[in-house]
């Protein structure tokens, strides 16, 4: 995360696969598969974590009494856990799109309604939301399949004292959703995406993400007001890089100005390796 932003996290070190982080003064140690290279910090550094994911067991390994603080970025505060699929809570990575959706939403100079897909625990959400304008004026639409996640982001919500910001919660399949919403004719005039490789819709249904992406920006092509703000598509899965995603998101008609620019979700280090985590890409007016 970037130094300057006033957050409580840090990625010390990454690389044989596995990354060491740092949350206020607990340290953490879990499995990063794109981290191939040497590690930068000695063994005594990556030995002192108070957590560890162990990849094979699926289970976290923690020191006595062990608890995870709250991370604490820009005024917000997010609840961290120990998930037992080795998350906790939070893809700094996305710290980049945070602080660019804060720009572009505090220069707009009207109204935006503001859809978040993949919303997990409102990360995105929440800093839409707490942009530097009248917040009456922003109203977000926070969507993800998993009830759990909603439930979780409603607290990071509360925890941020944010309760009263205009904030729809939606728990739903983001296809199901969309097509509901085009119906309804419902408009958005921002659209943040984050889609995983692979999920579980509410009920049965599934998500994949080089089946269903193209379906995905038709229904984001529709939804979109006539007048669009920004799109921010990101994604975790290699087989979908900057590139792909560039031409993904230039399959929508409705800009018709403005450009699409790419990103890399790499997470900085002070004195360890970077961890590239992610591509985007996005456009704005
Ligand atoms: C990679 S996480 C998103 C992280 C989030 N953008 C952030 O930065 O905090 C993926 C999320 O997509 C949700 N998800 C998976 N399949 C979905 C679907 N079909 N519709 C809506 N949400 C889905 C999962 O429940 C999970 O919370």
């Amino acid at each position: 995360m970037n130094k300057n932003r006033n957050c409580n996290y840090k990625l010390l070190d990454c690389g044989e696969f596995e990354k060491l982080e740092q949350i206020d003064d607990v340290i953490i140690r879990r499995s990063a598969p794109q981290a191939i290279w040497e590690r930068k910090l000695n063994k005594e550094t990556w030995d002192q974590y108070q957590a560890k994911y162990d990849l094979q067991k699926h289970a976290w390994e923690l020191k006595q009494g062990i608890e995870l603080p709250n991370l604490k970025c820009n005024n917000l505060t997010f609840e961290l856990r120990f998930s037992g699929n080795g998350q906790i809570g939070i893809f700094p990575e996305q710290e980049p799109n945070w602080r660019w959706l804060q720009d572009v939403i505090s220069k707009a100079d009207r109204p935006l309604n503001i859809l978040n897909g993949f919303a997990y625990t409102g990360a995105s959400t929440l800093f839409a939301s707490s942009a530097e304008k009248n917040t009456n004026s922003i109203n977000v639409t926070h969507v993800d399949a998993a009830a759990g996640s909603v439930k979780w982001a409603r607290e990071n919500c509360r925890l941020s004292n944010l309760e009263n910001n205009n904030i729809r919660w939606i728990v739903d399949d983001i296809i199901k959703f969309l097509t509901r919403e085009f119906k309804r004719g419902n408009k958005y005039d921002g659209i943040i995406l984050d889609p995983p490789a692979f999920g579980r819709g509410k009920k049965s249904a599934t998500w994949k993400l080089d089946r269903d992406l193209p379906k995905l920006m038709q229904l984001v092509d529709q939804v979109l007001s006539s007048t669009p703000e920004f799109i921010i598509l990101s994604c975790h899965d290699k087989a979908f890089g900057n590139n792909e995603l560039q031409d993904n998101l230039s399959k929508i008609k409705k800009f018709n100005n403005g450009k699409i620019e790419t990103v890399d979700l790499t997470i900085k280090s002070l004195d360890g390796n970077d961890l590239p985590s992610g591509s985007c890409a996005r456009w704005r007016k």
